[in-house]
């Protein structure tokens, strides 16, 4: 598949989904002790957009007293993302991404995401076609790919959403955009490059990466040598 390539260097996400709920200071603790990681990636489930739950932002202002230098990517699995992206941005979101298919305005939850001083994701489900988020593509900071059905970790890659990366990076390329591309789900050091032919520049890992025996090597598979992350 012709490569567009991403003008970002490769990041990757990890996860704290994956790590053991009664104590994620750990799981921070793991990502946090591996530079060059810079995000982390926080799943929020309502049990009504997903069929699961998971943690709110009381749990995100926790961790995020614990750190200061991770980037939080907050991928709100919402059906009204609107009604919680003030309370995730102040319990200290960086980033926050919100699904096309849940019930809100996205200009306007773009907006707001905006105002409170975070940057933007729109995040699309497998079976939602690039077209569907066209409309704001210049007003995102990262379109996240779900390469599963969102809900749970530990699920296999849907490799029927390659051919959907490759047309968002095309499209940022023809449009002079900005944004990163994400992927999220089943992403492990092989399909993460299957990803990063089709021009995605950040992967979130939750099981692969907390189980791999050695995260360094992980990281450099996944994101390459890149010594200036
Ligand atoms: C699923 C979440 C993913 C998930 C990734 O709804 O959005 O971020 O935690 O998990 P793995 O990497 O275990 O597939
Ligand atoms: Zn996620």
């Amino acid at each position: 598949m012709a490569a567009i390539a991403s003008p970002h260097p490769r990041f990757l996400a990890p996860s704290i989904l994956a790590g053991d709920h009664a104590q994620l200071i750990e799981a921070l603790d793991t990502v946090a002790a591996h530079f060059p990681i810079r995000w982390l990636h926080l799943d929020i489930m309502d049990g009504h957009f997903v069929p699961n739950l998971s943690f709110g932002p009381q749990t995100v202002a926790d961790l995020r007293k614990r750190n200061k230098r991770l980037f939080f990517d907050t991928h709100l699995m919402l059906s009204h993302p609107d009604k919680y992206v003030e309370a995730f941005a102040q319990a200290g979101s960086d980033l926050i991404c919100v699904h096309v298919e849940a019930d809100h305005d996205i200009a306007s939850t773009l907006h707001k995401i905006r105002e409170l001083g975070c940057l933007r994701g729109l995040a699309l489900n497998p079976d939602t076609p690039a077209a569907a988020v066209e409309p704001w593509l210049d007003q995102v900071e990262l379109v996240l790919v779900m390469t599963v059905w969102p809900g749970f970790g530990g699920q296999s890659f849907i490799s029927s959403t390659l051919p959907k990366m490759a047309e968002l990076a095309q499209l940022r390329s023809d449009r002079g955009l900005n944004f990163r591309l994400e992927v999220d789900g089943g992403i492990n050091t092989e399909t993460a490059l299957k990803c990063a032919d089709c021009g995605v520049d950040t992967f979130v890992a939750g099981t692969a990466f907390f189980r791999a025996a050695n995260h360094r090597q992980f990281i450099e598979a996944v994101c390459g040598p890149q010594a200036d992350y």
